[in-house]
């Protein structure tokens, strides 16, 4: 693992802006070696920044040449306001020009373990993946939780554990209101570059946890990729607790 570490901003705004110049790099890079950009965005507000910038740079960004998944999602409508697709519809593919097949929403099926299985496919076909092996992302942008989740990997949950499925089931209890889908650690760590993006105070005893203890078994402590790089970009207010 390439361990770039942690960079603090001001806030939310210059995290954003930076992450749109890493969005350029990576996506250029990307392009060149096998024509197409594959990212992996998360739900949350967090990213409402970094999609108005995306936006606000869109003649700069081949967008037919970008394929865009999700990291998770309720199982709710997509119409619904929790659902993280619309989220992301309203706030960057309706202002946008990308070809519909290029954009892979997490369906919503019978049920969350449906739906999850309906995603592995959806990634097996489009990675032409034989059994047993991964997606490669070339971005995975991340949030964290007050908790410490990211993506919809919460504590104590089995999911946690997946080692071998693309997608997961997550069933709703005490502190998640709805069932969720989510990507796996497998896929997460599998990424070439992993981003998490965390503001706020809210954050500042995850982060700290996160970066300072290394036995943390906070499931954002748990993103280890494998071959790729993982970057915590953080603001100053989550970054409020750090001791170092
Ligand atoms: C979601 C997520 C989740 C999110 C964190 C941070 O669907 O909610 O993908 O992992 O990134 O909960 O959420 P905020 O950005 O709202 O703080």
């Amino acid at each position: 693992m390439t361990e770039e570490g942690l960079l603090v901003f001001k806030d939310i705004a210059e995290i954003s802006g930076h992450v749109v110049k890493r969005w350029l790099n990576i996506s250029a890079n990307a392009i060149d070696h096998k024509g197409i950009f594959i990212v992996a965005l998360s739900g949350g507000s967090t990213p409402l920044s970094l999609h108005k910038k995306l936006i606000d740079s869109k003649d700069l960004i081949q967008w037919d040449k970008i394929h865009i998944f999700l990291v998770d999602e309720r199982f709710v409508p997509y119409d619904s306001n929790e659902s993280n697709f619309r989220m992301i519809k309203e706030t960057l593919l309706d202002h946008i020009k990308i070809p519909s097949g290029n954009i892979h929403p997490i369906p919503i099926e019978k049920g969350s373990a449906a739906s999850a299985s309906k995603y592995e496919e959806e990634m097996s076909s489009f990675f032409h993946l034989k059994k047993g092996s991964f997606p490669q992302f070339d971005l995975i942008l991340l949030g964290i939780g007050d908790d410490g989740h990211t993506a919809s990997l919460f504590s104590g949950q089995p999911a946690l554990d997946e080692k071998e499925h693309l997608a997961a089931s997550v069933k709703s209890g005490d502190t998640i209101k709805q069932d969720r889908i989510t990507i796996t650690f497998p896929v997460i760590n599998n990424a070439d570059n992993i981003l998490f993006m965390a503001a706020g105070t809210g954050k500042a005893e995850a982060v700290r946890q996160i970066i300072e203890n290394s036995n943390c078994r906070l499931p954002a402590a748990m993103v280890r990729p494998v071959s790729g790089s993982r970057t915590f970009l953080i603001d100053e207010r989550a970054g409020s607790l750090l001791t170092k």
